[in-house]
Formats: C-alpha cells, sequence, structure tokens
C-alpha cells in the first residue's frame, strides 16, 4: 500500500490553524465560547485549533453518521452522540474536517441554532467548493481543496489515514 501523496504539509497545516486561531479570536463577540468538535475527523485539527485561540472556553463534540452509502452524502445526518452541555446563551464555533457537499454542516447548523446559542460561527480544516449542493456558511476555512478524496491530520478513508501528519490523496 503506497502511502498517500502529501498535498498540504504539516509545516503548512500549523501555520494556517495559528492564524485561523488569530482570526477567531478577533471575529467572535467577546463572552462565553464553546467550541464543538464533529467527531471523528475534527479531533487533530480541533486539538491543535484550541490552543491558538487566547481566551476562555469550553470544548465539547457530537459524532454524526450519514445515513445509507458512505461515500455519497445524504444529508441525512444521525447524531450518535451529542454534546454533554447547553449552547444557550454561548458563542458557539463548530468545528468540522471538510466541508464537501455541505450537506452535514447545514444540518448541524440548523440543529445547534435552534438550541439558541448567542452565536454561531463555524470553521472547517478543509472544503471542497467545486463539490457544494447546498449554502451553507464556512466562517473560517484552513484551505480549499480539489475534488479529490483526501486523508490525514484527522480524515480517513475507511477509518485508516486519521493519524497521518499531513493532508494526502490517495493513489491506489
Ligand atoms: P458533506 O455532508 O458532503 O459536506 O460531507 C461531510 C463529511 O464527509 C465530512 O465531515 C467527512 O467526514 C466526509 N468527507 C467528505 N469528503 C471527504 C474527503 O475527501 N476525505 C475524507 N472524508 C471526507
Ligand atoms: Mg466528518
Amino acid at each position: 500500500m503506497k502511502p498517500p501523496v502529501e498535498i498540504i504539509s504539516s509545516a503548512a497545516i500549523a501555520a494556517r490553524v495559528e492564524d485561523l486561531g488569530r482570526d477567531i479570536d478577533k471575529r467572535l463577540p467577546p463572552g462565553p465560547m464553546t467550541v464543538v468538535g464533529v467527531l471523528r475527523g475534527a479531533f487533530i485539527f480541533m486539538a491543535d485549533l484550541v490552543r491558538a485561540v487566547p481566551r476562555p472556553m469550553t470544548c465539547d463534540f457530537l459524532a454524526v453518521r450519514s445515513y445509507g452509502d458512505a461515500t455519497v452524502s445524504s444529508g441525512v445526518v444521525e447524531i450518535t452522540r451529542d454534546i454533554s452541555t447547553p449552547i444557550a446563551g454561548r458563542h458557539v464555533l463548530l468545528v468540522e474536517d471538510i466541508v464537501d457537499t455541505g450537506l452535514t454542516l447545514k444540518y448541524l447548523v440548523d440543529l445547534l441554532g435552534a438550541r439558541g446559542p448567542a452565536s454561531l460561527h463555524t470553521c472547517a480544516l478543509l472544503s471542497k467548493p467545486s463539490r457544494r449542493r447546498i449554502e451553507v456558511p464556512v466562517d473560517f476555512i484552513g484551505f480549499e481543496v480539489p475534488d479529490e478524496f483526501v486523508v490525514g491530520y484527522g480524515l480517513d478513508a475507511g477509518q485508516l489515514y486519521r493519524n497521518l501528519p499531513y493532508i494526502g490523496v490517495i493513489t491506489g
């Protein structure tokens, strides 16, 4: 099995995450903040991102599973683990690994938005704009990537490659 071909180095990711952290701190209103990560893909990105945001915050996680074919997003998302703290009145940052069709993020924005947060922003390490099927605001984006299946830095293919320190493409 050949290792994935690197398209974004770990150094480039680290530099971009620092920028995102500063940007998030500047643009989110002051006040109580909760960062919500979408498991499992966002766990590595979120671990680095929160350390780049220099303000008090709480962290929580939810886990989702798409119904149906695993490679084609249906937009019907099942919450397999919900956050364990209320977000009403808090400034919420939802952290995703990648926005592809946008269906998952849209579902989660509607879900969390209905719980009365003081504000709700979204951050994704990666975005594939050419694949978008629904309009959803992504307030903070690490990198735009072409329409290829990417792995590493938390992102998987069949649960593998999450531990790669860089973002790569599988070449078969
Ligand atoms: P969406 O609902 O189509 O935007 O899909 C979002 C989810 O699909 C992401 O959170 C990922 O888990 C998964 N996904 C989409 N594209 C990729 C990819 O290139 N590599 C790994 N996972 C992906
Ligand atoms: Mg995901």
